[in-house]
């Protein structure tokens, strides 16, 4: 479904404001990601809140630690009925080999579809020179590529990048993998601390199969009217 492709990061601290933001948006919007800053402070009542509007739920948690620990993690977090889930490609393969196996084999056990489990390659809001900083010496562009097919060799859904790599990545690892882009700006909007952002149409151009969108949405005037925006843009 088209309308599937644009998921708002609901970055709120409480229910009250997922409530109003959900609400204003009614049925434009279907996919919503629920990132640290609401879950570390609502818990896993935002998940069953948005299940239970039949929304789907990009759990945006970013698991990084020992592939034992992200496992261990990943098996907890599934019960909740998220449809997608993350880990840091940057944790290694064995870390999202173990953690996908884990996961599936939880949703197996509980007899339900297991999440799409998706790495982030290199975060949408680093650029160059702090990439340096961090002493590393390969480009993003690069590290991004092999962190894709990292991520697919070990089984995982699909990743997280910048829609400026998107095209890059689907020329890696080919058709049958998600791409989901952060960085995503309509023409004429505040880029606020984001790199390497691409308006919705290059970046589903490029190859993203699903775009991330927060404050182009969130501090729009009209919110529902900003997210049909893209939608239209979308189709
Ligand atoms: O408000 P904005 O559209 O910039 O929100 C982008 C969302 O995507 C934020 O929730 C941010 O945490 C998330 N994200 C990102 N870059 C990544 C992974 C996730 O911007 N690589």
């Amino acid at each position: 479904m088209q309308k599937d492709k644009l998921i708002v990061a609901l970055d709120v601290h409480t229910m009250e404001d997922v409530k109003s933001l959900v609400d204003k948006l009614g049925n434009s919007v279907n996919f919503y990601k629920v990132g640290m800053e609401l879950f570390y402070s609502v818990g896993k009542d935002v998940v069953t809140f948005l299940k239970e509007k039949n929304k789907k739920v990009f759990l945006d948690l970013k698991l990084f630690d020992i592939p034992n620990t992200v496992a261990g993690g990943l098996t907890s977090l599934m019960s909740l009925g998220a449809d997608m889930i993350n880990v840091h490609a940057s944790g290694g393969f064995s870390m999202m080999e173990k953690g996908a196996k884990a996961l599936r084999e939880a949703a197996k056990k509980a007899g339900i579809e297991p999440p799409k489990i998706i790495a982030v390659t290199v975060l949408t809001s680093m650029n160059d020179d702090e990439w340096k900083q961090m002493g590393h010496t390969t480009a993003i562009s690069d590290q991004v590529i092999l962190f894709a097919k990292l991520a697919k060799q070990a089984g995982l859904d699909g990743v997280v990048a910048s829609p400026m790599e998107a095209a890059a990545i689907r020329k890696a690892v080919g058709e049958d993998f998600l791409i989901v882009t952060p960085g995503v700006r309509p023409a004429g909007a505040d880029i606020n601390d984001q790199s390497r952002i691409a308006t919705p149409k290059s970046a589903l151009e490029a190859g993203a199969t699903h775009l991330v969108v927060g404050r182009p949405i969130r501090a729009a005037k009209d919110p529902k009217i900003a997210a049909e925006n893209i939608l239209k843009e979308i189709e």
